[in-house]
């Protein structure tokens, strides 16, 4: 939404949803705002071009090598000695930061106050939310989510580890400032028919990073301000994703933070199942003691009708996301309805899709995506030929 150029489609994709379900199917889409980053650097480039050579690294390489004559040498040179280091003497060498844009390729945070655009994040966010939200109303979305989970730039704000000096970091009240002042800027221009509702995390799963209490605390602040709802995630953080091969980039899903935010069933006790809902449930229940109506999602591992009707019955959210379960029987909904759950695909919690989110390649499911059918006729199909939707269900009762 970061450009009046997409309201075309997705105005085509709104209409699509809408006479397809006859209006039944309300569309929402997440506005989302990241930092630059980079692509994991070849040894020759991170030493030949990226490495911003100062006074210090000179002085740390004449020290390391115990030789003080690379202080004043040629930059030419220097580089070919420090390409020809070991990664032992490159760890001794290279400072955190630079050491972790080596290994996992550079990355910006919103503590990097030395950079004017990222300075002025708290000048610029609220105007371009409060403009993309336009264009989602524009385009005819019921609602808009902004987006302040996972590795995206208005979590790391709301982050324990933002250690901003500048009124935007540090205690709770200052890390919610901007998120709330992304929010009414929002609200301002959004017309009063869409629904305005957030995502955030209800822990970071990540060392000296946000656990429940401080998403008590955003929840009730995001309630006060006026949210229609709270939609409420899990880790999806950059901190501890792993090493990513070179020439790719870090993925925010790959560490234990990534596997809380999409469980699988290798994900040890209590298994995938419903396994974030404590966290909405304690969010939910500091906003409704704090006198606030907006509604609380919760979603992570639930497949099930009577997961989510007893999740709602025991009052630990108001709304259900299921995004696999989704994925992998988008008729899950009508055949419950229709009182045949046993026809229902259940998703096997393997992250089959996810791994082709990570590479970039079109989201398809394993249970479906490779099934040919008599009936198929003109369908489309993915470069490597996996059917890029699931097959349609006909079902006696289904028109019922
Ligand atoms: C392929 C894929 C893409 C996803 N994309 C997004 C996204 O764009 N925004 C978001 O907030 N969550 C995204 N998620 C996370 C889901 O919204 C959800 O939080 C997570 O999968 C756990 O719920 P589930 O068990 O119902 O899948 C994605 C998940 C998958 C599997
Ligand atoms: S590929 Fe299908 S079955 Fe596997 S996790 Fe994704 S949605 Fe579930």
């Amino acid at each position: 939404m970061g450009h009046d150029r997409y309201i075309g489609g997705l105005r085509k994709l709104v209409e699509t949803v809408r006479e397809a379900s006859g209006g039944r199917t309300k569309l929402f889409i997440q506005i989302i705002d990241f930092l630059a980053i980079r692509r994991r650097p070849t040894k020759e480039n991170f030493f030949g071009r990226y490495l911003e050579l100062d006074v210090a690294y000179r002085r740390r390489l004449g020290e390391l090598l115990q030789d003080s004559t690379w202080e004043c040498a040629e930059d030419q040179a220097i580089r070919e000695r420090m390409l020809s280091l070991s990664e032992e003497q490159i760890a001794q060498l290279l400072r955190p930061r630079d050491l972790e844009s080596y290994r996992f390729g550079y990355r910006e945070r919103v503590t990097d106050l030395d950079r004017p655009h990222i300075r002025d994040l708290p000048a610029a966010l609220p105007g371009l939310f409060a403009d993309a939200a336009q264009r989602c109303a524009e385009a005819g979305f019921d609602g808009v989510e902004l987006h302040f989970a996972h590795a995206y730039t208005m979590a790391s704000f709301l982050s324990a580890l933002n250690t901003r000096q500048d009124g935007y970091g540090g205690p709770r009240e200052n890390r919610v400032r901007l998120p709330l002042e992304v929010y009414a800027a929002v609200r301002q221009k959004l017309p009063s028919s869409l629904v305005l509702g957030c995502r955030f995390l209800g822990d970071e799963v990540i060392g000296g990073g946000n656990r429940i209490e401080d998403a008590v605390y955003f929840g009730v602040a995001f309630a006060k301000a006026g949210f229609d709802y709270l939609s409420i995630s899990k880790g999806g953080k950059f901190e501890d994703a792993k090493q990513p091969k070179v020439g790719a980039a870090a993925y925010p899903y790959t560490g234990p933070s990534g596997h809380e935010c999409m469980p699988t069933t290798h994900i040890g006790p209590p298994g995938p199942f419903g396994r974030n809902v404590p966290l909405a449930a304690a969010i939910r229940r500091a906003v409704r003691e704090a006198g606030f109506s907006s509604l609380v999602v919760t979603s992570g591992g639930i497949s099930s009708f009577w997961q989510a009707e007893e999740i709602l019955r025991r009052g630990e959210a108001d709304l259900i996301g299921a995004a696999r379960q989704s994925l992998a029987d988008p008729d899950w909904f009508k055949k419950i309805r229709l009182g045949l759950g046993d026809q229902v695909r259940r998703c096997l919690f393997t992250n089959y899709c996810e791994g082709l989110d990570q590479a970039h390649k079109p989201v398809t499911c394993q249970l479906w995506d490779r099934l040919q059918l008599p009936d198929d006729g003109e369908i489309v199909r993915t470069a490597d030929g996996r059917r890029w939707t699931a097959p349609a269900w006909r079902s006696n009762l289904a028109n019922s």
